[in-house]
């Protein structure tokens, strides 16, 4: 049996009063209509799925961003509500599946969830998402029987003052046999308050056709908070942030603020790990076990082995670090720099394409770029790698155990032999043999007779 997920996004959402479409805005550095199809892929499906996503407003702006993901876009031109919003995707859905109608501004409901809709469905029953809610204005509102059966979905703007008084609200997310969902869409009308096409009318129709709707509810009524306007986008974040610190303060973590972390992506964690406040992780970040950060790092899609420490207001991106390493503080390493175990990258550091080997030591002020470091290597305090022409890049090779004196500028393309040793303030721009000691760089001189300038 095949299920159809229809995700509708065609809303303009303009109380986001942003020139991007609503459903790109992101939540945990991921636009939310990603959200939804990641929890829907995480159905258990026993057959094929396929999503269709309903676009309007900046559609070619909302494929885009959603690109390579095997899913059928749909336009719908004019947005005449949901029920006309489904009835564009209806044409595409399989005669005997199910359908699960989801929406792009309602990030955060878990498949979990989302399943127990679908099983209702496969039993050839109506599944329905409710949430009961202190205040429902603006919701649309179950109606039910004395007997506790779901007979309709009152919209607030059409509903009557006892109806308004009922606090379970429609979440709008539902799960259909396609064999009905085809045909209640094609009875829809825009008789109502709005003269829109509610998709919400299909629940009476059930009701007239003996259909049985099954309700179930979220186990937060985060999971189905829409968003709106960017008040409401901040409390998810917030919520989706709290979600995060939970889980890995569960897998180990010990946060000194779980509400002052931001994972921007996935942080995996394998052994107990230490996070100071105020640290981003965006992207994919490994942690090894004994890993300690501290407070104000920006970390992107690296890894950082076991024991290393990283001090405050550190930046790095897209780097792997060895095991027992120090960085920081305030070090800066730009993708692709790769330190050995036991290396130290200390303040105002920065490095690119450049692999540090275990236990070398670059410890102030440098600046380090397309350079290849041995093991063991010392470099002193405000180095730098002249690797660029203007034009082109070069690469500095540093052999193990060089000793590299401070304030040097290193002259690429250079190699500096193993064991050999610079002194401080040179400008190197010819390869240094093994185990030598070169010095490149003015004489000091002592002027004897010179005296100070007196004023005329
Ligand atoms: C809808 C429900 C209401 C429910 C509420 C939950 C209907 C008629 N009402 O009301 O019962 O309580 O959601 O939040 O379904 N969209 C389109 N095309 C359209 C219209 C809407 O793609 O033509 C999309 C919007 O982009 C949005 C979603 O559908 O993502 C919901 O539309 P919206 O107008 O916000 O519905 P509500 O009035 O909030
Ligand atoms: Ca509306």
């Amino acid at each position: 049996m095949n299920t159809d997920i229809i995700i509708l996004a065609a809303g303009q959402g303009s109380r986001m009063r942003s020139e991007l479409p609503k459903v790109l805005h992101k939540i945990g550095g991921k636009v939310m209509v990603q959200h939804v199809i990641d929890q829907a892929n995480k159905l258990e499906i026993s057959h094929a799925a396929t999503t269709h996503i309903v676009v309007g407003h900046k559609s070619a702006l909302v494929e885009d961003s959603l690109a390579d993901q095997n899913i059928i876009f749909v336009l719908q031109k004019e947005q005449l509500g949901t029920g006309h919003a489904v009835a564009m995707a209806v044409e595409n859905i399989s005669d005997d599946g199910i359908s699960l109608i989801l929406y792009g501004d309602v990030p955060l409901t878990q498949s979990v969830t989302l399943q127990q809709l679908v099983e209702i469905a496969k039993g050839d029953q109506f599944g329905l998402l409710t949430v009961t809610l202190e205040n429902p204005r603006g919701y649309g509102r179950i109606v039910r029987s004395a007997t506790g059966e779901v007979t309709a979905i009152v919209e607030h703007k059409d509903a009557s003052p006892k109806q308004l008084a009922i606090c379970e609200v429609n979440t709008g997310i539902m799960a259909v046999p396609n064999k009905f969902l085809r045909r209640w869409i094609g009875q829809l009308g825009n008789d109502n308050a709005q003269g829109e096409y509610y998709l919400t009318d299909i629940i009476a129709m059930a009701a007239a056709d003996s259909v049985d709707v099954i309700t179930c509810s979220p186990e937060a009524p985060q999971e189905v908070q829409g968003v709106n306007d960017k008040v409401q986008l901040a409390q998810l974040e917030r919520f989706y942030q709290q979600q995060q610190a939970h889980q890995l303060m569960l897998a180990g973590a010990t946060l000194a603020d779980p509400s002052r972390i931001d994972i921007r992506g996935k942080v995996t964690i394998n052994g107990e790990v230490n996070i100071d406040v105020n640290v981003i992780f965006e992207g994919e970040v490994v942690l090894g076990g004994g890993v300690q950060i501290a407070a104000n790092c920006i970390i992107k899609d690296s890894v950082i082995g076991d024991n290393s420490l990283i001090k405050a207001n550190s930046m790095i991106e897209q780097s792997v670090i060895g095991d027992n390493c120090e960085v920081g503080p305030f070090a800066r390493l730009r993708p692709a720099t790769e330190l050995g175990d036991r290396a130290k990258v200390g303040n105002f550091v920065e490095t690119k394409k450049t692999i540090i080997g275990a236990g070398s030591k670059v410890s102030h002020l440098t600046y380090l770029g397309d350079a290849l470091i041995g093991t063991e290597v010392n470099i002193g305090a405000g180095t730098i790698t002249c690797n660029y022409d203007g034009v082109n890049k070069f690469q500095t090779e540093i052999g193990d155990g060089a000793f590299i004196g401070s304030n040097s500028a290193l002259v690429a393309p250079l190699k500096i032999g193993a064991g050999a040793t610079v002194g401080a303030g040179s400008t190197i721009s010819k390869e240094v043999p093994a185990n030598q000691l070169v010095v490149a760089r003015g004489r000091q001189v002592i002027f004897k007779d010179w005296q100070r300038p007196v004023k005329k």
